[in-house]
């Protein structure tokens, strides 16, 4: 057997019984939940700050690693399907690993087989739509967002309690947008003030199909519904204004849920889902994340001499959207060898070094790019001229206020930058590097893994590097990502 990332016990069931057993009393605000095993290093490793330099250009090839959104949704719909799932490409961080880690205590079983020649192969054996069972300690959903939100959605209509806590980061995220939608379903929940972690939640079955029109543009939301449709009687609709990532729909489908999406004239998206589902077990192939190859992109874009090929980048449209944007600043990436992955458009980027120019970017394209924008950020610090983005509200609610984050941290490495309430605008350095942060000093990455990437992504354009206070978080969505850049350094 190959060896699994640490933390992670191959196998392990974390929960056995069923049923609304779990004692009430305790479990409010002021709890200390057991926790589960953590498999999360920000919380139980010191600080490991490093200072990113100039290196070099970005030559040769690398190789993306599996997309984290689809990466959850295939554990979430293998463990309940009913059969076993075969996953390869499965991204291995630690978010991903925090859904595995809850899906086990709810009883599926999750393995990691030996490394063959797709890499290594993930099966999981599913309880089914209904089967989930009463985890018996906290799910521990670390710095996962993505993790808590959408399996809310999966608890909200099985008839078990479960808790869920996470690290500091994602303890101040807004829950409510998830809990109001749940609630209309019937789930109850009781969380810390303003909606947030700790949060214990009592799902009901049957839930009461609802119709749910999206206030926020959010994939997590829309999915949380979905997720909680499957489990329930009838028909559970989301209407979503603005489109957002659409794997969820995607794979829905794949698994043989009944799902229909009606498109409307001005763009918003109805989804039918069909509750009470069976889903049937499938072999997944993940695609590279175009939120991980975002990094290298802009890499490579702003280090002179770089020519780079990205391989293995989902282009998903409701994903991709900052390819987009970079070339209309000038950026010079091109598509090689186009093709379809697990039912997801996917390319190679060839990427060379080019001079950009600052745009106004289109508000409208923010759903499609919306954890992108932090290393835009550092590619628009490079540009000539000055690049305004707007309506980015959402980024302050993500790892870390990306808005507030990413102006203090360019801003310490020496570019000129200006804070709006929802958004930036950047003034270039015409290509010039950034100074880089001054000696003593840190760009503090709030636990936020692509603040850390991006400021390290802006370190390789600056004179005197640029500190990051800790590198720790970078493991929840991209482990390989220092070495990758050694090799593309290196090469
Ligand atoms: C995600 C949706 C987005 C994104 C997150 C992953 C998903 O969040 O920022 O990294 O997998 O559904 P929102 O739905 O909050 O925009």
């Amino acid at each position: 057997m190959g060896s699994e990332p640490p933390g992670i016990k191959r196998g392990a069931r974390l929960a056995i019984g069923a049923g609304r057993c779990q004692k009430r009393a305790g479990l409010h605000s002021t709890m200390t939940p057991e926790r589960a095993d953590p498999v999360h290093s920000a919380e139980t490793s010191a600080a490991r700050p490093r200072r990113f330099v100039a290196a070099g250009p970005l030559t040769g090839q690398i190789r993306v690693p599996g997309d984290k959104s689809i990466s959850h949704r295939s554990i979430m719909l293998g463990a309940l399907a009913v059969g076993r799932t075969r996953v390869t490409g499965l991204l291995e961080g630690e978010d991903v690993m925090s859904t595995a880690a809850a899906m086990r205590a709810m009883g599926a079983t999750i393995e990691r087989l030996p490394d063959g020649a797709n890499g290594a192969e993930w099966v999981i054996d599913g309880v089914g739509v209904g089967g989930l069972l009463q985890p018996k300690t906290a799910l521990d959903m670390g710095n996962s967002g993505t993790s808590t939100r959408l399996l809310m959605g999966l608890v909200a209509s099985h008839p078990i309690t479960a808790t869920f806590i996470g690290d500091a980061s994602l303890s101040k995220r807004p829950m409510g947008r998830v809990i109001e939608p749940l609630s209309q379903m019937g789930a109850d929940f009781t969380a810390a003030p303003g909606g947030r972690l700790p949060l214990t939640l009592r799902g009901i079955a049957p839930a009461v199909p609802i119709s749910y029109r999206l206030p926020v543009a959010s994939a997590q939301v829309k999915s949380a519904v979905l997720l909680a449709g499957l489990n329930t009687p009838g028909i559970t609709t989301v209407i979503e204004p603005v489109p957002t990532r659409d794997h969820s729909e995607r794979m829905l489908k794949g698994f043989g849920a009944q799902l229909a999406v009606e498109v409307a004239a001005d763009g918003t998206r109805t989804i039918h889902l069909t509750g009470e589902a069976e889903l049937k077990p499938q072999t997944i192939v993940v695609p590279g994340d175009p939120s991980s190859a975002a990094f290298f992109v802009v890499a490579a874009l702003i280090v002179p001499g770089s020519d780079l090929v990205v391989a293995n980048v989902g282009l998903n449209p409701t994903r991709a959207a900052l390819f987009g944007v970079l070339r209309a600043m000038g950026g010079q990436i091109d598509e090689l060898d186009r093709r379809d992955v697990g039912g997801e458009p996917v390319a190679d980027l060839r990427v060379r070094h080019s001079a950009l120019t600052g745009i106004a970017v289109d508000p409208a394209v923010v759903p499609s790019m919306v954890d992108e924008f932090p290393v835009l950020f550092v590619a628009a610090a490079l540009a000539s001229g000055r690049t305004v983005t707007a309506g980015l509200e959402e980024l302050r609610v993500k790892e870390s206020d990306r808005i507030a984050v990413m102006r203090a941290a360019l801003e310490l490495a020496g570019a000129s930058v200006t804070e709006t309430e929802d958004g930036l605008i950047i003034d270039g350095s015409s290509g010039d590097p950034l100074p880089g942060t001054p000696q003593g000093a840190a760009v503090a990455t709030h636990l936020d893994h692509r603040i850390a990437m991006s400021m390290a992504v802006a370190g390789l354009a600056s004179r005197k590097g640029v500190e990051i206070d800790d590198t720790r978080p970078i493991a929840t969505s991209f482990p390989a990502f220092e070495a990758l850049l050694a090799q593309a350094s290196a090469a």
